[in-house]
């Protein structure tokens, strides 16, 4: 029993995903990767932009003193002060370089941000369908993720969060562009959570922080917006990660900011400096800070997923599948025809695809399909998606 009881615990939990990684592997192995559709992970396959890789070059070339060394653990001051630059127009909010800490990838500034907010045996609300990792870094810090009953819409259920608000609450999650449902929540209804949490806060004594996780900010079809409680709450965290936006998960880049006027705003920062130490991150990886400091709003072609959301959504749709178009992300979520989403996603892994149930994001009855896929695998998966629901009918029928 030398293991940690809490880590036995955790792995004895079924993760889907990561139980779907090693069987759509094996799959792979046995009938070749390209007879095997899988739309199980967010992994984006789009090519970084090519500002992104002339900049490391450049990088490279260049005489930079202690350039791969340790450095301060909440970042380059250059990088901080171009973060900082870059949230005002976009955010309308004014954040000294000192709010703003580099992290590794949106994960570790989530876990940073639940390390500063979070005593043990506290609950942080999140609005379902939700990202399945929030629990797991939040298990780290002992608190408890709650998942907030969906909405059909995707909308934020705020009579619910309403009623689940209490002095044991330290923070609520809000993601937008969400992972799953690529729904973008409207202003209104921040505005209306920002109000929630502000008499919260006031009833229970404790100020309730609000944690807004935006990796997907910049995959945004269409032409929307992305209202964000950054600019309603000004008791926010805003977490960020370059990992979608120019399609570099593997190198870890990411940054936490704190609003400038949230209650205790200099302490929080100084926590998540300390507490990067702590966690033995260090500081974020030092030739992506050098890089994002210079790219600005340098993106990926974020045309190249709308086309594979159109693609596959038109098939999804000629089939009879029932869903929304997404608005921002690469997933879409589907309902899952007959109503169990793990009985679905069997019969689709009989056709060779890989997607994931609805239960894993605190929605079932629905399943998620990412389309960080190519062309190919999409339209090869077509008929598979229409022989799946047509079994799934005609049995319930
Ligand atoms: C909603 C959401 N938050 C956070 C993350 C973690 O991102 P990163 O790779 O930057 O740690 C992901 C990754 O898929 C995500 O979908």
């Amino acid at each position: 029993m030398a293991v940690a009881t809490h880590v036995r615990t955790m792995l004895s939990g079924s993760s889907v995903i990561r139980r779907l990684f090693t069987e759509g592997e094996e799959m792979k192995r046995i009938h070749g990767a390209d007879r095997v559709y899988d739309f199980s992970l967010g992994n984006p396959d789009v090519d970084p932009p090519p500002a992104f890789i002339e900049t490391l070059h450049a990088i490279l070339d260049e005489r930079i003193p202690n350039k791969h060394g340790y450095m301060a653990s909440a970042g380059l001051a250059e990088t901080r002060q171009a973060i900082a630059l870059g949230i005002a127009p976009e955010y309308g909010v004014q954040v000294p370089p000192e709010l703003v800490t580099m992290t590794v990838g949106a994960g570790s500034a989530l876990s940073l941000a639940f390390a500063v907010t979070v005593n043990p045996g506290d609950r942080v609300l999140v609005n379902a369908p939700a990202f399945v990792s929030y629990a797991n870094y939040l298990s780290v810090h002992r608190g408890t993720l709650e998942m907030i009953p969906g909405l059909a819409d995707f909308s934020l259920n705020l009579d619910e969060f309403e009623q689940r608000l209490g002095p044991d609450v330290a923070a609520v999650i809000v993601n937008s562009p969400n992972n799953p449902s690529g729904a973008i929540y409207s202003k209104e209804s921040l505005v209306r959570l920002a109000a929630l949490l502000d008499s919260a806060s006031e009833r229970f004594g404790r100020r309730i922080y609000l944690i807004s996780d935006e990796p997907y900010r910049e995959i945004v079809y269409d032409d929307l917006g992305v209202p964000s409680p950054f600019s309603c709450y000004r008791h926010t965290i805003l977490v960020y990660s370059w990992s979608k936006s120019l399609s570099v998960p593997g190198e870890r880049i990411g940054y936490a900011a704190i609003h400038p006027a949230a209650e205790d705003a200099e302490l929080l920062a100084r926590g998540m400096t300390a507490m990067t130490q702590n966690m033995g991150y260090t500081n974020a990886p030092a030739l992506m800070q050098r890089a994002v400091a210079r790219l600005g709003k340098a993106s990926v072609d974020v045309e190249a997923y709308r086309r594979r959301r159109d693609m596959l959504a038109a098939g999804l749709k000629a089939a009879g599948y029932e869903f929304d178009l997404p608005r921002g992300a690469f997933y879409l979520f589907p309902k899952a025809p007959g109503g169990d989403d793990v009985a679905f996603c069997q019969a689709l892994k009989d056709e060779r695809i890989l997607a994931v149930p609805g239960s894993g994001f605190g929605m079932p009855g629905w399943f998620r399909l990412s389309y960080c896929a190519s062309e190919s695998t999409i339209n090869g998966s077509l008929p598979g998606f229409a022989r799946a629901i047509q079994r799934v009918l005609n049995h319930s029928s």
